[in-house]
């Protein structure tokens, strides 16, 4: 294993590009639907993209020069002629013809009837909205910042959202956006997406309202563990406080298995004591676990 460093100077920038959209990854995509000045519509995905601003409601997203020969999309073209863009999330009921509509059509070609989705009028914008798209963006196009000249130079389209759509199929009871319905998918490299549903979807507490303890302040021996890992080590770390004397002792008394453990010194038998009530979510008698013994 070792690290292999690279200037991005001394590298072509089509490899540099392929390097970049790997790494960088899983990214959303906004499939985004613009209008020319003739009133002709325009859709294609754009996976460098993500909101940047809640108040106010900034969407941002970059139509680059292709690198095969510095030429601009359509894309960029409708957006600086007419400042409006709508953005269309996209979920896995619409990833193949999402890539189907990013084929390099002639300007003035409709991807809404090459990819056999739903055009829905907008409600503030010219552009039209994606009816399957579980989310759809109307959005006013503020600046568009170039970043270079060269083929690969990114153009920011920095959108302020003035409308937004949701289809309630992907809402709960609250009204709320249902992250297990969405089924929303991303951008990899190459020619990889990826897919935010079932095990590929899981939940961390928040350490915003607490402030966790630190993996430096956990035990010597946990730190130097071979069972454990970074990750488990990063959510003993999260633990609000240190357990105190009495919480311990009692713990022990209830779990004489963990006590015989301190006994025989069996320290590779706690680290997996603790490991165990981490994968139950019990992050409290993990951590009872981990103080119970220090060398
Ligand atoms: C999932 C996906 C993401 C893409 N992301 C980008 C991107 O962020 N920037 C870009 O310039 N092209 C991107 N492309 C390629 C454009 O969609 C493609 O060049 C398209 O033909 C541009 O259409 P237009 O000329 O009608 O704007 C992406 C393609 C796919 C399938």
């Amino acid at each position: 294993m070792g690290a292999i460093s690279i200037n991005p100077k001394e590298v072509e920038t089509a490899k540099l590009h392929g390097l970049l959209l790997s790494a960088v990854a899983p990214r959303p995509i906004a499939f985004a639907s613009t209008v020319d000045t003739n009133g002709n519509v325009n859709l294609s995905p754009f996976s460098f993209f993500n909101v940047f601003s809640a108040n106010p409601p900034i969407l941002i997203f970059s139509p680059a020069r292709r690198v095969r020969d510095n030429t601009t999309k359509h894309t960029l073209e409708n957006a600086i002629a007419t400042k409006e863009v709508t953005i269309n999330i996209v979920n896995f009921p619409i990833v193949e013809q999402m890539s189907l509509s990013s084929t390099e059509y002639d300007k003035g070609v409709n991807e809404f009837s090459k990819s056999g989705l739903t055009q829905v009028p907008s409600v503030k914008v010219k552009p039209p909205r994606v009816k399957e798209s579980p989310v759809s963006f109307e959005c006013i196009v503020e600046n568009v910042m170039p970043l270079g000249e060269e083929g690969g130079a990114g153009n920011l389209i920095i959108a302020k959202v003035v409308m937004v759509h949701v289809d309630d199929t992907y809402t709960n009871k609250d009204g709320k956006l249902d992250t297990t319905k969405l089924d929303l998918v991303a951008r990899m490299g190459e020619s990889w997406y990826c897919r935010a549903s079932k095990d590929a979807l899981f939940e961390i507490p928040k350490p915003i309202f607490t402030k966790g303890i630190g993996v430096d302040k956990l035990p010597k021996h946990i730190l130097e563990s071979k069972i454990l890992t970074g990750n488990n080590l990063g959510r003993l770390g999260n633990s609000e406080k240190l357990p105190t004397q009495k919480e311990i002792s009692t713990f022990l008394e209830d779990n004489k298995e963990v006590q015989t453990m301190i006994n025989n010194k069996d320290i590779p038998a706690l680290h997996s004591k603790v490991k165990d009530f981490l994968k139950e979510e019990n992050v409290s008698k993990a951590i009872l676990v981990a103080f119970s013994f220090i060398k």
